[in-house]
Protein backbone atom coordinates (compact mmCIF):
# COMPACT_ATOMS: atom_id res chain seq x y z
CA UNK A 1 0.00 0.00 0.00
CA UNK A 2 1.28 3.27 -0.64
CA UNK A 3 0.84 5.52 2.36
CA UNK A 4 1.55 8.70 3.54
CA UNK A 5 2.45 10.48 6.81
CA UNK A 6 2.05 14.78 7.34
CA UNK A 7 4.83 17.04 9.13
CA UNK A 8 4.79 20.16 9.93
CA UNK A 9 7.13 22.33 6.88
CA UNK A 10 10.21 21.99 7.26
CA UNK A 11 9.98 18.73 9.18
CA UNK A 12 10.53 16.58 6.07
CA UNK A 13 13.96 15.39 6.27
CA UNK A 14 13.54 14.28 9.67
CA UNK A 15 10.35 12.15 9.85
CA UNK A 16 11.94 10.68 6.61
CA UNK A 17 14.55 9.31 8.57
CA UNK A 18 12.04 8.18 11.17
CA UNK A 19 10.75 6.04 8.68
CA UNK A 20 14.24 4.98 7.04
CA UNK A 21 15.10 4.00 10.80
CA UNK A 22 11.96 1.56 11.32
CA UNK A 23 12.42 -0.05 7.42
CA UNK A 24 9.78 1.37 5.56
CA UNK A 25 10.73 1.25 1.74
CA UNK A 26 10.02 3.76 -0.96
CA UNK A 27 10.65 6.70 1.22
CA UNK A 28 9.72 9.92 -0.78
CA UNK A 29 9.88 13.10 0.75
CA UNK A 30 7.15 16.08 -1.09
CA UNK A 31 6.43 19.26 1.03
CA UNK A 32 4.61 18.62 4.08
CA UNK A 33 4.55 15.43 3.87
CA UNK A 34 6.79 11.81 3.06
CA UNK A 35 5.51 8.65 0.76
CA UNK A 36 6.26 5.49 1.82
CA UNK A 37 5.21 1.91 1.13
CA UNK A 38 3.63 -0.16 4.01
CA UNK A 39 1.02 -3.44 5.10
CA UNK A 40 -1.03 -2.97 7.89
CA UNK A 41 1.39 -3.63 10.69
CA UNK A 42 3.39 -1.34 9.14
CA UNK A 43 0.01 1.27 9.79
CA UNK A 44 0.27 0.41 13.27
CA UNK A 45 4.21 0.61 13.44
CA UNK A 46 3.90 4.21 11.79
CA UNK A 47 1.11 5.35 13.92
CA UNK A 48 2.56 4.16 17.40
CA UNK A 49 6.29 4.79 16.59
CA UNK A 50 6.54 8.09 14.41
CA UNK A 51 7.49 11.09 16.73
CA UNK A 52 7.66 13.89 14.08
CA UNK A 53 4.32 12.67 11.50
CA UNK A 54 0.65 14.83 12.27
CA UNK A 55 -1.01 11.63 10.95
CA UNK A 56 -0.41 8.59 8.81
CA UNK A 57 -2.69 7.83 5.75
CA UNK A 58 -3.38 4.91 3.22
CA UNK A 59 -3.34 6.58 -0.22
CA UNK A 60 -6.49 5.33 -1.83
CA UNK A 61 -6.30 7.07 -5.59
CA UNK A 62 -4.32 9.50 -6.97
CA UNK A 63 -5.33 11.48 -10.57
CA UNK A 64 -6.38 14.58 -12.30
CA UNK A 65 -9.43 16.36 -12.25
CA UNK A 66 -10.90 19.60 -13.59
CA UNK A 67 -14.04 19.28 -13.51
CA UNK A 68 -17.03 17.81 -11.45
CA UNK A 69 -17.59 14.79 -13.97
CA UNK A 70 -14.23 13.32 -14.10
CA UNK A 71 -13.89 14.14 -10.30
CA UNK A 72 -17.17 12.04 -9.75
CA UNK A 73 -15.84 8.82 -12.09
CA UNK A 74 -12.50 8.41 -11.37
CA UNK A 75 -13.68 8.74 -7.66
CA UNK A 76 -16.29 5.91 -8.33
CA UNK A 77 -13.47 3.79 -10.33
CA UNK A 78 -11.48 3.56 -6.35
CA UNK A 79 -11.82 0.28 -4.42
CA UNK A 80 -12.88 1.99 -1.18
CA UNK A 81 -14.43 -1.78 0.00
CA UNK A 82 -10.86 -3.03 -0.08
CA UNK A 83 -10.56 -0.50 3.18
CA UNK A 84 -13.99 0.57 4.18
CA UNK A 85 -16.79 -2.17 6.31
CA UNK A 86 -19.92 -1.46 4.69
CA UNK A 87 -21.23 0.01 8.18
CA UNK A 88 -18.63 2.59 7.87
CA UNK A 89 -19.26 5.96 8.49
CA UNK A 90 -17.41 8.14 5.90
CA UNK A 91 -16.78 11.42 6.24
CA UNK A 92 -15.09 13.95 3.43
CA UNK A 93 -13.03 16.42 3.56
CA UNK A 94 -11.13 18.58 0.84
CA UNK A 95 -8.64 21.01 0.21
CA UNK A 96 -8.20 22.92 -2.91
CA UNK A 97 -5.79 24.96 -3.93
CA UNK A 98 -4.79 26.34 -7.52
CA UNK A 99 -7.38 24.34 -8.98
CA UNK A 100 -10.45 24.35 -11.58
CA UNK A 101 -12.07 22.36 -8.62
CA UNK A 102 -12.35 25.27 -5.99
CA UNK A 103 -16.01 24.76 -4.45
CA UNK A 104 -15.76 22.80 -1.53
CA UNK A 105 -19.13 21.92 -0.36
CA UNK A 106 -19.67 20.16 -4.20
CA UNK A 107 -16.47 18.73 -3.98
CA UNK A 108 -17.51 16.95 -0.63
CA UNK A 109 -20.97 15.90 -1.69
CA UNK A 110 -19.31 14.75 -5.10
CA UNK A 111 -16.92 12.65 -3.83
CA UNK A 112 -19.02 11.36 -1.20
CA UNK A 113 -22.00 10.12 -3.74
CA UNK A 114 -19.20 8.40 -5.99
CA UNK A 115 -17.96 6.65 -2.89
CA UNK A 116 -21.22 5.35 -1.91
CA UNK A 117 -21.88 4.25 -5.81
CA UNK A 118 -18.67 2.40 -5.71
CA UNK A 119 -19.26 0.65 -2.33
CA UNK A 120 -22.64 -0.11 -3.47
CA UNK A 121 -21.28 -2.01 -6.33
CA UNK A 122 -19.61 -4.26 -4.70
CA UNK A 123 -21.94 -4.24 -1.17
CA UNK A 124 -24.89 -4.62 -2.93
CA UNK A 125 -26.71 -2.22 -1.01
CA UNK A 126 -28.06 0.92 -2.41
CA UNK A 127 -28.39 2.48 1.15
CA UNK A 128 -25.45 2.48 3.87
CA UNK A 129 -25.81 3.27 7.62
CA UNK A 130 -23.30 4.52 8.25
CA UNK A 131 -23.87 3.17 12.17
CA UNK A 132 -20.00 1.88 12.33
CA UNK A 133 -16.87 2.80 12.88
CA UNK A 134 -15.63 5.98 11.27
CA UNK A 135 -13.74 6.44 8.32
CA UNK A 136 -12.22 10.02 7.36
CA UNK A 137 -11.43 10.23 4.03
CA UNK A 138 -9.29 13.55 2.50
CA UNK A 139 -8.78 14.82 -0.61
CA UNK A 140 -6.20 16.79 -1.45
CA UNK A 141 -6.29 19.09 -4.63
CA UNK A 142 -3.72 20.33 -6.12
CA UNK A 143 -3.12 22.05 -9.30
CA UNK A 144 -5.64 19.71 -10.85
CA UNK A 145 -4.47 16.50 -9.07
CA UNK A 146 -6.12 14.69 -6.60
CA UNK A 147 -5.24 12.80 -3.99
CA UNK A 148 -7.60 10.58 -1.99
CA UNK A 149 -6.42 9.75 1.50
CA UNK A 150 -7.80 7.24 4.02
CA UNK A 151 -6.48 8.98 7.35
CA UNK A 152 -5.89 6.02 9.73
CA UNK A 153 -4.34 8.16 12.87
CA UNK A 154 -7.85 10.01 14.16
CA UNK A 155 -6.77 12.75 16.51
CA UNK A 156 -2.94 14.65 15.28
CA UNK A 157 0.03 12.02 16.39
CA UNK A 158 0.75 15.19 18.18
CA UNK A 159 -1.76 14.53 21.05
CA UNK A 160 0.59 12.06 22.79
CA UNK A 161 -2.02 11.83 25.62
CA UNK A 162 0.67 13.03 28.18
CA UNK A 163 -0.11 16.97 28.06
CA UNK A 164 -2.84 17.16 30.72
CA UNK A 165 -2.32 20.98 31.03
CA UNK A 166 -0.21 22.94 28.33
CA UNK A 167 0.49 26.56 29.75
CA UNK A 168 0.51 29.55 27.26
CA UNK A 169 2.66 29.18 24.53
CA UNK A 170 4.00 24.93 24.81
CA UNK A 171 5.64 24.00 21.85
CA UNK A 172 3.88 20.51 19.64
CA UNK A 173 5.08 17.79 20.55
CA UNK A 174 6.36 16.55 17.23
CA UNK A 175 8.06 19.73 16.71
CA UNK A 176 9.86 19.53 20.02
CA UNK A 177 10.56 15.63 19.26
CA UNK A 178 12.22 17.11 15.86
CA UNK A 179 14.51 19.70 17.71
CA UNK A 180 15.53 17.07 19.64
CA UNK A 181 16.44 14.65 16.78
CA UNK A 182 18.01 17.46 14.30
CA UNK A 183 20.66 18.48 17.61
CA UNK A 184 23.43 16.14 18.16
CA UNK A 185 21.97 14.84 21.81
CA UNK A 186 22.13 11.76 22.82
CA UNK A 187 20.75 9.90 25.94
CA UNK A 188 24.51 9.89 26.95
CA UNK A 189 24.92 13.68 27.06
CA UNK A 190 23.39 16.33 30.06
CA UNK A 191 20.42 18.05 28.38
CA UNK A 192 19.71 21.46 29.60
CA UNK A 193 16.00 23.19 29.13
CA UNK A 194 16.02 27.13 30.80
CA UNK A 195 12.96 28.14 29.27
CA UNK A 196 11.06 24.50 29.82
CA UNK A 197 7.03 25.91 30.46
CA UNK A 198 5.24 22.72 30.34
CA UNK A 199 8.05 20.79 29.94
CA UNK A 200 7.93 19.53 26.36
CA UNK A 201 10.94 19.69 24.84
CA UNK A 202 12.73 17.12 27.63
CA UNK A 203 9.38 15.12 28.13
CA UNK A 204 10.01 14.05 24.00
CA UNK A 205 13.70 14.15 24.97
CA UNK A 206 13.19 11.66 27.60
CA UNK A 207 10.80 9.73 25.68
CA UNK A 208 13.49 8.85 22.66
CA UNK A 209 16.30 8.30 25.99
CA UNK A 210 13.97 5.56 27.24
CA UNK A 211 12.75 4.22 23.90
CA UNK A 212 9.30 4.86 24.58
CA UNK A 213 7.15 4.94 21.57
CA UNK A 214 5.09 8.25 21.58
CA UNK A 215 1.96 6.77 20.63
CA UNK A 216 2.16 3.75 22.84
CA UNK A 217 -0.56 4.83 25.33
CA UNK A 218 -3.14 6.47 22.66
CA UNK A 219 -5.65 5.38 20.41
CA UNK A 220 -6.08 5.79 16.39
CA UNK A 221 -9.28 5.48 14.72
CA UNK A 222 -7.83 2.45 12.45
CA UNK A 223 -7.83 0.19 15.35
CA UNK A 224 -11.76 -0.05 15.16
CA UNK A 225 -11.74 -1.27 11.60
CA UNK A 226 -12.33 -4.74 10.66
CA UNK A 227 -9.63 -5.41 8.19
CA UNK A 228 -7.18 -5.42 10.90
CA UNK A 229 -8.32 -8.29 12.01
CA UNK A 230 -5.06 -9.98 13.11
CA UNK A 231 -4.39 -8.19 16.11
CA UNK A 232 -2.15 -6.28 14.28
CA UNK A 233 -2.34 -3.32 16.51
CA UNK A 234 -1.89 -5.32 20.29
CA UNK A 235 1.00 -7.28 18.48
CA UNK A 236 2.61 -3.61 17.85
CA UNK A 237 2.11 -2.14 21.31
CA UNK A 238 3.47 -5.16 22.81
CA UNK A 239 6.47 -5.29 20.97
CA UNK A 240 7.15 -1.81 21.93
CA UNK A 241 6.67 -2.26 24.88
CA UNK A 242 9.20 -4.55 25.61
CA UNK A 243 11.74 -2.23 23.77
CA UNK A 244 11.39 0.89 26.52
CA UNK A 245 14.67 1.10 28.45
CA UNK A 246 14.78 1.73 32.08
CA UNK A 247 18.40 1.89 33.08
CA UNK A 248 21.65 3.77 32.69
CA UNK A 249 19.86 7.39 31.39
CA UNK A 250 21.68 10.68 32.18
CA UNK A 251 19.29 12.61 34.02
CA UNK A 252 18.13 15.79 32.31
CA UNK A 253 17.59 19.42 33.54
CA UNK A 254 14.59 21.98 33.03
CA UNK A 255 13.98 25.05 35.03
CA UNK A 256 11.11 28.14 34.23
CA UNK A 257 10.72 31.60 36.45
CA UNK A 258 6.89 30.30 36.55
CA UNK A 259 6.26 28.11 39.39
CA UNK A 260 3.01 27.18 37.84
CA UNK A 261 4.70 26.01 34.61
CA UNK A 262 7.10 23.93 36.80
CA UNK A 263 4.01 22.41 38.23
CA UNK A 264 2.49 21.70 34.68
CA UNK A 265 5.92 20.08 33.62
CA UNK A 266 5.93 17.89 36.63
CA UNK A 267 2.42 16.64 36.14
CA UNK A 268 3.34 15.95 32.25
CA UNK A 269 6.55 13.89 32.99
CA UNK A 270 4.41 11.69 35.34
CA UNK A 271 2.21 11.21 32.98
CA UNK A 272 4.38 10.56 29.97
CA UNK A 273 6.72 7.78 32.17
CA UNK A 274 9.48 10.15 32.02
CA UNK A 275 9.53 12.08 35.74
CA UNK A 276 12.27 9.51 37.37
CA UNK A 277 14.89 11.22 34.59
CA UNK A 278 13.76 15.04 34.69
CA UNK A 279 14.73 17.32 37.48
CA UNK A 280 12.06 20.53 36.99
CA UNK A 281 12.93 23.56 39.43
CA UNK A 282 11.70 27.29 39.24
CA UNK A 283 14.13 29.52 37.92
CA UNK A 284 15.46 32.60 36.68
CA UNK A 285 17.18 31.35 33.58
CA UNK A 286 20.34 34.24 34.52
CA UNK A 287 20.74 31.26 37.64
CA UNK A 288 21.08 27.86 35.99
CA UNK A 289 24.53 26.91 36.24
CA UNK A 290 26.80 24.49 34.58
CA UNK A 291 26.87 20.92 35.78
CA UNK A 292 29.58 19.99 33.41
CA UNK A 293 32.39 20.79 30.51
CA UNK A 294 30.16 19.97 28.02
CA UNK A 295 26.44 19.61 27.27
CA UNK A 296 23.38 20.56 25.70
CA UNK A 297 21.17 23.39 25.70
CA UNK A 298 17.83 22.92 23.85
CA UNK A 299 15.41 25.41 24.36
CA UNK A 300 12.59 27.99 23.22
CA UNK A 301 12.63 31.39 25.21
CA UNK A 302 9.46 34.02 24.97
CA UNK A 303 8.60 35.02 21.66
CA UNK A 304 7.07 38.52 22.30
CA UNK A 305 4.29 38.07 19.50
CA UNK A 306 2.87 42.27 21.10
CA UNK A 307 4.92 44.91 20.49
CA UNK A 308 5.45 45.57 24.46
CA UNK A 309 6.52 41.99 25.13
CA UNK A 310 9.02 42.14 22.04
CA UNK A 311 11.17 44.74 23.75
CA UNK A 312 11.02 41.91 26.91
CA UNK A 313 12.43 39.24 24.39
CA UNK A 314 15.22 41.28 23.08
CA UNK A 315 16.13 41.51 26.27
CA UNK A 316 16.37 38.28 27.50
CA UNK A 317 18.01 37.50 23.98
CA UNK A 318 20.63 39.50 24.62
CA UNK A 319 21.09 38.33 28.46
CA UNK A 320 21.01 34.86 27.17
CA UNK A 321 24.04 35.44 25.12
CA UNK A 322 25.75 36.70 28.44
CA UNK A 323 25.01 34.22 30.12
CA UNK A 324 25.35 31.60 27.67
CA UNK A 325 29.24 32.50 27.97
CA UNK A 326 29.43 30.70 31.10
CA UNK A 327 29.00 27.46 28.90
CA UNK A 328 31.64 27.64 26.34
CA UNK A 329 32.06 24.19 25.02
CA UNK A 330 28.29 23.30 25.12
CA UNK A 331 26.04 23.20 22.13
CA UNK A 332 22.98 25.16 22.02
CA UNK A 333 19.62 24.88 20.27
CA UNK A 334 17.56 28.00 20.36
CA UNK A 335 13.99 28.31 18.68
CA UNK A 336 12.98 31.96 18.06
CA UNK A 337 11.33 33.86 15.93
CA UNK A 338 13.58 35.27 12.75
CA UNK A 339 14.85 38.56 12.85
CA UNK A 340 14.31 39.95 16.72
CA UNK A 341 16.60 37.01 18.13
CA UNK A 342 19.61 37.57 15.43
CA UNK A 343 19.77 41.44 16.26
CA UNK A 344 19.26 40.91 19.94
CA UNK A 345 21.53 37.99 20.36
CA UNK A 346 24.46 39.12 18.03
CA UNK A 347 26.36 35.87 18.15
CA UNK A 348 26.25 34.70 14.51
CA UNK A 349 24.65 30.52 14.88
CA UNK A 350 26.74 28.23 12.75
CA UNK A 351 23.55 27.04 11.26
CA UNK A 352 20.05 27.98 11.21
CA UNK A 353 17.05 25.63 10.10
CA UNK A 354 13.55 27.23 9.01
CA UNK A 355 10.64 26.24 11.05
CA UNK A 356 7.14 26.73 11.43
CA UNK A 357 5.81 27.10 15.46
CA UNK A 358 2.42 26.82 14.96
CA UNK A 359 1.85 29.73 11.97
CA UNK A 360 5.04 32.01 13.33
CA UNK A 361 8.32 31.14 11.05
CA UNK A 362 10.99 30.54 13.44
CA UNK A 363 14.55 29.67 12.78
CA UNK A 364 15.94 26.59 15.33
CA UNK A 365 19.36 28.72 15.77
CA UNK A 366 22.06 26.12 16.00
CA UNK A 367 25.57 26.63 18.27
CA UNK A 368 27.62 23.91 17.74
CA UNK A 369 30.44 23.04 21.37
CA UNK A 370 33.13 21.27 21.16
CA UNK A 371 33.30 17.55 20.25
C1 LIG B 1 7.72 29.91 24.79
S1 LIG B 1 7.58 29.41 26.43
C2 LIG B 1 8.33 27.82 26.46
C3 LIG B 1 7.33 26.73 26.14
C4 LIG B 1 7.85 25.34 26.36
N1 LIG B 1 8.83 24.94 25.39
C5 LIG B 1 6.69 24.34 26.34
O1 LIG B 1 6.64 23.47 25.50
O2 LIG B 1 5.78 24.50 27.17
C6 LIG B 1 8.76 30.38 27.24
C7 LIG B 1 8.88 30.16 28.74
O3 LIG B 1 9.93 30.97 29.25
C8 LIG B 1 9.60 31.30 30.60
N2 LIG B 1 10.43 32.48 30.99
C9 LIG B 1 10.26 33.79 30.64
N3 LIG B 1 11.25 34.54 31.16
C10 LIG B 1 12.06 33.69 31.84
C11 LIG B 1 13.26 33.87 32.60
N4 LIG B 1 13.81 35.07 32.76
N5 LIG B 1 13.84 32.78 33.15
C12 LIG B 1 13.27 31.55 33.03
N6 LIG B 1 12.12 31.33 32.35
C13 LIG B 1 11.53 32.38 31.76
C14 LIG B 1 8.11 31.53 30.57
O4 LIG B 1 7.57 31.35 31.86
C15 LIG B 1 7.65 30.47 29.54
O5 LIG B 1 7.21 29.31 30.22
Amino acid sequence: MKCTATCSFGLESVLAAELKKMDFENIASENGRVNFQSDLTGIAKANINLRTAERVYIELANFNATNFDELFEKTEKTQFYSFIDKYGAIIVNVSSVSSMLKSIPDCQSIVKKAIIKSMSYYYKMERFPETGPKYPINVFILKDNVRIYLDTSGSSLHKRGYRKKGGEAPLKETLASAIVQISYWNKDKILIDPFCGSGTILIEAAMIAKNIAPGLYREFIAEKWPIFKNKEWDKTREYFESKIINDNIQKMYGSDMDKDMISIARQNARSARVSEIIEFSVKDFKDIVSLSEKGIIICNPPYGERLEDQQIAKRIYSDMNIKFKEFPKWSKYILAPDKIFEEAYVTKADKKRKLYNGKILCNLYQYFGSK
